[in-house]
């Protein structure tokens, strides 16, 4: 059959505005797709289509909204001749970001809530030092949101622990300082808040050699004067710490720099301890190198008691901002609990 000119024209621009459609509509979904599943080590968006940097994080769950703090890895990495006997490659430091959520497969970018300081080299947030690990909570008597944070100098002797707030869970985070909590060197650390809103700092001590439980003053700024020494001589780092019918349970790695080790894990009556010990809880393909990940949080799912994600860096320790996140499920057995890998997953509904 023969066509017009007319006719050409007409189909060549109806199929130039259906090509234009299909071009908009797929970078509308690339950018705004939901999320439905956890994809663990796999590059994971955020609500505007950029992969989410918030490395080493932890979550705060607050008026039915989960924020996500974590290092922004950013820049070049590169090595310090400092650290080069122990493979210590950085970044720059950026700052910390925030993202939020409700559903906890799609986060939204809340901003950079405690950015790095460029002009002054000697503040402890300047781009130089290190920031790692930040971890925020909410407290109830003051209405602060309090962020504790590993703070270092690039070669790690400065081992401190510091200190931000801020009216509002999406920052700005105020910094106040850091210090050597109870008078002991700090680097890898987490947070854990009690039932009874008693709030803890749990940091690798002593050269990362042993772990120091510290009890906070009641605005959660300060150690209260209490603390002891556990896992002494194991070299426990990336402590994280929940709760499950009241017994206290805590996932570290072991101390390798980025590379992955074996996770440990282990279980008190009291937080004061004793605690014992129960071994590696991860298990499927390279779980004796906790699947090539390091822990940093255990989170509970709200409204779904007994239900915990772990929380896992997949570092890359020759381009940092490439390091992945691991998020699985928690199951609880006779002995413990277990860490079982899974490709793709979602919370039972
Ligand atoms: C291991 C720690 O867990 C990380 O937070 C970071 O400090 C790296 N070491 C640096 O190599």
């Amino acid at each position: 059959m023969k066509t017009t000119k007319n006719q050409q024209c007409y189909a060549g621009r109806t199929i130039l505005v259906l090509m234009a459609w299909y071009a908009m509509s797929f970078s509308a979904y690339a950018a705004t797709a939901d999320h439905t599943q956890f994809k663990p080590g796999e590059i994971w968006t955020d609500t505007s289509g950029e992969p989410i940097n918030a490395h080493g994080g932890g979550i705060l769950y607050h008026d039915k909204v989960y924020y996500w703090y974590g290092e922004i890895k950013k820049g070049k990495t590169w090595m310090p001749e400092a650290n080069r006997s122990w493979n210590g490659t950085r970044v720059d430091v950026t700052g910390i970001s925030c993202y939020s959520s409700q559903d906890l497969y799609n986060w939204k970018y809340e901003g950079n809530v405690l950015p790095a300081v460029k002009d002054d080299p000697n503040h402890e947030l300047n781009t130089s030092k290190v920031l790692e690990r930040p971890k925020v909570l909410y407290n109830r008597t003051t209405k602060q949101f309090v962020m504790w944070i590993h703070v270092d100098s690039q070669d790690y002797a400065l081992s401190h622990a510091g200190v931000a707030t801020s009216n509002s869970p999406t920052g700005p985070f105020q910094y106040i300082g850091s210090f050597r909590p109870d008078g002991s060197m700090s680097r890898d650390m987490t947070v854990f808040m009690d039932e009874d809103g008693k709030a803890y700092l749990f940091h690798a001590s002593e050269n990362n050699a042993t772990l120091h439980i510290s009890l906070l003053t009641a605005d959660y700024l300060k150690p209260a004067g209490r603390f002891v020494r556990v896992f002494e001589g194991r070299s426990m780092e990336a402590p994280a710490v929940f709760k499950h019918q009241g017994r206290y349970y805590l996932v570290a790695s072991g101390c390798t720099g980025w590379a992955p080790n074996e996770a440990r894990s282990a279980v008190a009556e009291s937080i004061w301890g004793p605690w014992k010990e129960l071994g590696n809880p991860c298990r499927g393909p390279e779980a004796d190198l906790t699947f090539r990940g390091q822990s940093t949080y255990i989170l509970p799912v709200a409204d779904k008691p007994g239900t915990f994600i772990f929380m896992a860096d997949r570092w890359n320790q020759n381009n940092l901002p490439d390091s992945r996140y691991l998020w699985l499920p928690v199951t609880f057995t006779d002995k413990g609990f277990e860490v079982l890998w899974q490709t793709t997953w979602r919370l039972n509904k």
